[in-house]
């Protein structure tokens, strides 16, 4: 049998994905870097039993993209500790990246011990990158007593200041749960900004990775990438907003919108500590997560296999708020795609776990409104797929599902919600609950806009736009609760969060009540 240091030494680090690794060219010698080429930060995600991804990329301040291009391989080597004063080594290897990749960085490290932390770094020639953080999930189906995470989404760096992250950074948590527009394609007026983004609307590889790399370079978002493993999904703004599926608003043609999305996917997974790389325009993000016996959480895509918006404008396909649009009935309209929609059907019945957490981009219960035309619908969310979330909410409902509860981003807002398969009709029981965790920096809508909206929707208990932040979840088996933590529109560098509200959930009993 191996001991635990053997155990360690076994660790690997794995290519990942289709990318095959380059090797190190002979005679190479290491770098001696004029800046430093780890301005990025460095990362973990993709906590498991005993393992985690590693990621950071060398990317010098001020270097050009043809500079990078004629760069050679280079060796990264990393290392893994058991202790945060970097005394006890349990894993580490080395790792050749080249410009093929924009010299990022993705290691798989396995052989760990579950349910602990780990501190890591790389170094690279004469540079060291900042000491990340990271945990691993406990041991499947061990006791486990707690999950604390953190939800966020939606940063438009133009909008404000990662005031979220800074305490995010801060906190003693299991992971950040991170639900879309990590970065956003377009800006906003200048009367509006509180910083600029630089260079044009990406629609290129080099375009993406230049917007990941100036949000990658926020110091808040950094350390709160430094200090948690995240577990990730995407949402539009990651490519372009409003794109579904193989199509963009613009009339720009299935062809091209797939080469941007490959652009995009690409550079997405460039930044991020994920295992699966993107095949040209197609990526595998959906997944699942163990918590030991307490908490399974899936993470959902909610935008590469959907339908084309019910009742689309040909001229320019954004959502919509629409009054009559029979095809939103359509049965044959999906959200997650049929291999998906089976697959977490399937998951979600066998879940020997306590909760049921899943994780996906935008709000799951009915926003619709009334006026003076007829009850408005937004096309882009659930509502713009109400057969199927009925579909996702029955098969909750068929399999007595006890204690799902959706995390959800995209729409700027602070949600807490019943989920009913008929949404707001009180005879149709709450199968699930819904928490929708804010947005870091990108402006939501008024508080009447809210109130109106909470009006015509019984089934939402709390409805806030008007505040940025993100929402603390603090998970046990007797219940979960859920920290609205914000601060004013729009966020500034030193704002202190403060709580907007608490929900609670407890076991065995579906619906939000105020804490
Ligand atoms: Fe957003």
């Amino acid at each position: 049998m191996l001991n635990r240091r053997e155990l360690n030494r076994a660790a690997l680090c794995i290519a990942l994905g289709a990318w095959a690794l380059p090797r190190p060219s002979n005679g190479q010698e290491a770098p001696r870097w004029r800046s430093d080429p780890f301005g990025l930060g460095v990362a973990s995600g993709m906590p498991r039993e005993g393992s985690v991804v590693l990621w950071t990329r060398l990317a010098p301040l001020g270097e050009e993209s043809a500079e990078r291009d004629a760069r050679p391989p280079c060796q990264v080597r990393w290392e893994v500790f058991a202790d945060e004063a970097l005394r006890q080594r349990v894993a580490a290897g080395e790792q050749v990246t080249d410009a093929a990749r924009a010299f990022s960085v993705h290691v798989q490290v396995n052989g760990l011990a579950p349910q602990r932390s780990y501190w890591y770094r790389f170094t690279c020639g004469d540079a060291a990158s900042p000491v990340g953080r990271t945990r691993t999930a406990p041991a499947a189906g061990a006791a486990v007593a707690r999950l604390r995470l953190a939800l966020a989404s939606c940063q438009h760096y133009e909008y404000g200041f990662y005031a979220a992250h800074r305490e995010i950074a801060g906190r003693d948590l299991d992971a950040v749960v991170f639900v879309g527009d990590y970065i956003y394609e377009g800006h906003i007026g200048p009367s509006l900004a509180q910083r600029r983004h630089d260079g044009p609307v990406p629609l290129t590889l080099d375009e993406y990775r230049a917007r990941h790399a100036h949000y990658k370079r926020d110091a808040d978002l950094q350390a709160a990438h430094a200090a948690h493993p995240w577990i990730l999904t995407w949402d539009d703004h990651e490519v372009v907003n409003d794109y579904a599926s193989d199509r963009e608003p613009a009339p720009t043609g299935t062809e091209q919108f797939l080469r941007r999305r490959a652009a995009a996917y690409r550079a997405y997974f460039e930044h991020m500590p994920l295992a699966l790389a993107p095949q040209g325009p197609d990526m595998r993000i959906h997944d699942r997560f163990a918590w030991g016996d307490l908490a399974d959480i899936w993470t959902l895509d909610c935008r590469q296999y959907r339908s084309h918006h019910a009742c689309a404008d040909p001229q320019m396909d954004h959502g919509r708020m629409l009054t009559n649009c029979a095809e939103l009935a359509d049965p044959a309209r999906t959200m997650l795609g049929t291999a998906q929609e089976r697959w977490l059907a399937e998951g979600v019945a066998t879940s020997k776990a306590r909760w049921k957490l899943l994780a996906q981009s935008t709000q799951v219960s009915a926003t619709s409104i009334e006026t003076a035309q007829g009850r408005q619908t937004w096309t882009d969310g659930w509502d713009g797929y109400p057969v199927a979330r009925q579909r996702m909410l029955q098969a909750m409902a068929d399999a007595k599902l006890r204690n799902a509860v959706t995390l959800g981003g995209d729409v700027h807002r602070f949600i807490a919600a019943d989920l009913r398969v008929r949404p707001n009709e009180a005879d149709s029981p709450v199968v699930a609950s819904e928490f929708v965790g804010g947005s870091v920096t990108s402006r939501g809508a008024s508080r009447a806009a809210m109130d109106k909206m909470r009006l015509d929707n019984p089934d939402i208990a709390h409805a806030r736009g008007d505040e940025r932040g993100y929402a603390f979840l603090d998970i046990d088996r007797g219940a979960a609760r859920c920290e609205f933590r914000a601060t004013p529109h729009p966020a500034l560098k030193d704002a202190p969060l403060g709580r907007q509200a608490l929900y609670v959930v407890e076991d065995g009993r579906a619906g939000v009540m105020a804490g």
